[in-house]
């Protein structure tokens, strides 16, 4: 499957409120204050990995993640490289697409491309798992699981919706060739319109969000 590509300024201008709209799962997270003050004295160790690549062992006090685990689909092996970075006792918060997040928008992506003879579904990079479903995969895993929900959220986009198409519907797009793309987009913008789009103009994607937090 063709990758997404991120565009800081693209993101920032389209997607400002994905980390705004974090914030709950930071107080979920509840990460004691003197901790941070300390980390941020002494310099943050940033290091940029794959999760599902990641190599750390019983290193971490808690892992904390938003916006990201439905850009991963081997949910198993995510988890698994959590538990394994995680001390024992350490917390796992996060947060991220739940059952049928983004519904409206998906499914116009899928049937756009259904429509043009391709396989919409197979082009489709996220995994929107319900709260039973995650729960089971952690709790398979060694987790106990504090707390989990799926919460919908619609969320009004800054701008017009193509604006979000453009910046996260990267691989539903590459499956056609690059002069039909732009056209693909505007067909998934008219087909979501009633939905999604107020009289007034303004454009609300249908969100919901996992959210959960569990102890190794
Ligand atoms: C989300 O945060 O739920 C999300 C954002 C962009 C694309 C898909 C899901």
């Amino acid at each position: 499957m063709a990758s997404q590509t991120w565009n800081a300024e693209a993101y920032d201008r389209n997607a400002r409120f994905v980390s705004d709209l974090g914030m709950p799962v930071v107080e979920l997270l509840d990460p004691p204050p003197d901790l941070v003050d300390a980390a941020r004295k002494s310099g943050l160790n940033v290091s940029l990995t794959d999760a599902a690549q990641m190599d750390f062992h019983a290193e971490f006090d808690a892992v904390f993640s938003n916006a990201v685990l439905h850009w991963i689909k081997d949910a198993d092996r995510v988890i698994e490289k959590v538990s394994a970075a995680l001390k024992p006792g350490g917390r796992f918060v996060a947060e991220c697409g739940g059952h049928k997040n983004i519904e409206t928008i998906h499914d116009a992506l899928v049937s756009e491309l259904d429509t043009r003879g391709y396989d919409g579904g197979a082009a489709s990079p996220w995994y929107f798992p319900t709260a039973q479903e995650y729960e089971e995969r952690l709790t398979r895993a060694g987790f106990r699981v504090d707390y989990i929900e799926v919460i919908p959220r619609p969320t009004r986009l800054p701008g017009d919706i193509l604006g979000f198409l453009e910046t996260f519907a990267g691989t539903f797009a590459a499956v056609l060739p690059v002069a039909e793309r732009q056209a693909y987009l505007e067909d998934v913008r008219n087909r979501v319109r009633p939905a999604l789009c107020a009289e007034d103009g303004t454009w609300t994607a249908d969100y919901t969000r996992l959210r959960f937090k569990a102890c190794k």
